[in-house]
C-alpha cells in the first residue's frame, strides 16, 4: 500500500526517520549514550581484519562502513563487490571475520562470497533486511535492519538503515578495541540520536529539490563528486539517478577530478557536489573552482556555512541543516534520493519498476 504517495519509492524515502529510529534502538541506548550489549558473532576486540562484501547500494553502505570502522575502531577493512570477491581467490587471513550486507538476503553473488568465507572457517555476520532469507540463515549471526519491506527497486530506506548499523558497529568496535573512550562513544551516540530529526528537516527541502530535478531531467550526463564518506555517497547518487531516470551518471572522489573526468566538463555537464562544511570542505571547494573555470554547472549540496564559504558563478545550492560530521552520509543520502526520484518523475519513467532491473538479483 502506497498510502498517500505516488510511488513506493517516495513512501520509502519518507519512512526513513521512523525506520532509522527503530533500527538504531536495537543497538544504542539514547538515554545513557551507551551501546547496547547486542549479540555479535564477530569479536571486534580480537580480529585483525574484517572482510565486507555486497552488491550495488549495499556495497556502497559497506564502503562508508569501512571508513567508519577504520577511523573510529582502527580495524582494517577489506571491501569488495561480491561478484569480484567470489572469484578473485583472495587469501583469508587468520583472526579475521566477514560481514555481508544485503537488503533481500538472497543476492546470488553475496551468498557465494559468504560461502567462500564460511569455507575458510571465519565467523560470518550479515546486515540483512529480510530476516528469514538465505544469507541470514547461513550466517553465524545477523544485524537486522528494521526498514520493513522495501518494494521500490531503488534501495532507499534499507541503505540508510544499513548505514545506521555500520555507525553503531563502529562505536561498539571502537569501545571493544579501546580506540574510543566512553565520552567519545557517548558523543557519537548523541549524533546518531539526532539523525531522524535531521532527516525530517532534510525532507522539508523536497520542493526546492524538485525544482532542481526538473532541470536535471533535460540533461544527458551528470557527475557526482564527494570526499571521504561523501565519496561513496557520490557513487550512490549516480547509481540512484541512472537506475530510475536512465540518465548517465558517474560518481567520483573529488580529488580524482583532475585525473580524468575533468575532461568531460562543459556547460552541458551538471556536477553535483556533496560537501557539508567539515574539515576537508576547502579541498572540495577548490575542485568546484576547477569545474566552474571550465563552464560546468554546479549543484552544491551543503549547509549554511558551506554556502557562505563558496562564491562561484553558475552554482545552485541545496542548503541542508548543519549535521555532525560522523553522521553526515546518512542525512545527505536524502537529497540524493529525492533528486533521483523527482528527476525520474519529471521524465515519466517507471520509478518503482525501472526497465531491465529486478529487486532481488538471485542469479549471477
Ligand atoms: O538485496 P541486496 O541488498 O543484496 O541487493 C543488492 C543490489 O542489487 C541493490 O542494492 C541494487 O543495487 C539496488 N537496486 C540499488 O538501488
Amino acid at each position: 500500500d502506497k498510502g498517500n504517495h505516488r510511488h513506493f519509492m517516495e513512501k520509502e524515502i519518507h519512512e526513513q526517520p521512523e525506520v532509522i529510529s527503530h533500527t538504531l534502538a536495537n543497538y544504542l541506548d539514547f538515554a545513557t549514550g551507551g551501546v547496547k550489549l547486542f549479540e555479535t558473532p564477530i569479536d571486534f576486540a580480537k580480529i585483525d581484519r574484517l572482510y565486507i562484501s555486497a552488491c550495488g547500494t549495499a556495497y556502497l553502505a559497506g564502503l562508508i562502513g569501512k571508513y567508519w570502522l577504520e577511523r573510529y575502531a582502527r580495524l582494517p577493512v577489506d571491501i569488495d563487490i561480491a561478484s569480484e570477491f567470489r572469484y578473485r581467490e583472495l587469501p583469508i587471513v587468520p583472526n579475521s571475520a566477514a560481514l555481508f550486507v544485503s537488503q533481500s538476503g538472497e543476492t546470488a553473488d553475496t551468498l557465494a562470497s559468504l560461502r567462500y568465507c564460511k569455507n575458510a572457517g571465519i565467523p560470518i555476520a550479515a546486515i540483512v533486511n529480510v530476516r528469514d532469507s538465505t544469507i541470514a540463515r547461513e550466517s553465524n549471526g545477523i544485524f537486522p535492519t528494521l526498514a520493513g519491506p522495501e518494494i521500490g527497486v531503488a534501495s532507499t530506506k534499507a541503505f540508510t538503515c544499513q548505514l545506521s548499523i555500520f555507525a553503531s558497529l563502529a562505536i561498539r568496535a571502537g569501545l571493544d578495541r579501546g580506540t574510543l573512550t566512553r565520552e567519545d562513544a557517548a558523543a557519537m551516540v548523541r549524533s546518531l540520536s539526532e539523525v531522524p530529526g535531521l532527516i525530517r528537516d532534510a525532507l522539508k527541502l523536497e520542493s526546492r529539490i524538485e525544482a532542481i530535478a526538473r532541470k536535471l531531467s533535460e540533461v544527458r550526463h551528470v557527475l557526482y563528486l564527494g570526499r571521504d564518506t561523501n565519496y561513496p555517497l557520490a557513487l550512490e547518487g549516480a547509481l540512484k539517478l541512472k537506475e530510475i531516470s536512465y540518465i548517465h551518471a558517474e560518481g567520483y572522489a573529488a580529488g580524482e577530478l583532475k585525473h580524468g573526468p575533468i575532461a568531460l566538463i562543459d556547460k552541458h555537464m551538471p556536477v553535483i557536489v556533496l560537501a557539508p562544511s567539515d574539515r576537508i570542505f576547502e579541498k572540495t571547494v577548490s575542485n568546484m573552482q576547477e569545474v566552474a573555470a571550465r563552464g560546468g554547472r554546479i549543484i552544491l549540496i551543503t549547509d549554511e556555512e558551506g554556502a557562505s564559504r563558496t562564491s562561484l558563478d553558475n552554482i545552485e545550492t541545496i542548503i541542508m541543516p548543519k549535521v555532525p560530521e560522523f553522521v553526515a552520509p546518512i542525512v545527505y543520502a536524502l537529497p540524493i534520493q529525492l533528486l533521483a526520484y523527482h528527476t525520474a518523475v519529471a521524465m515519466g519513467t517507471d520509478v518503482d519498476q525501472p526497465r531491465n532491473l529486478a529487486k532481488s538479483v538471485t542469479v549471477e
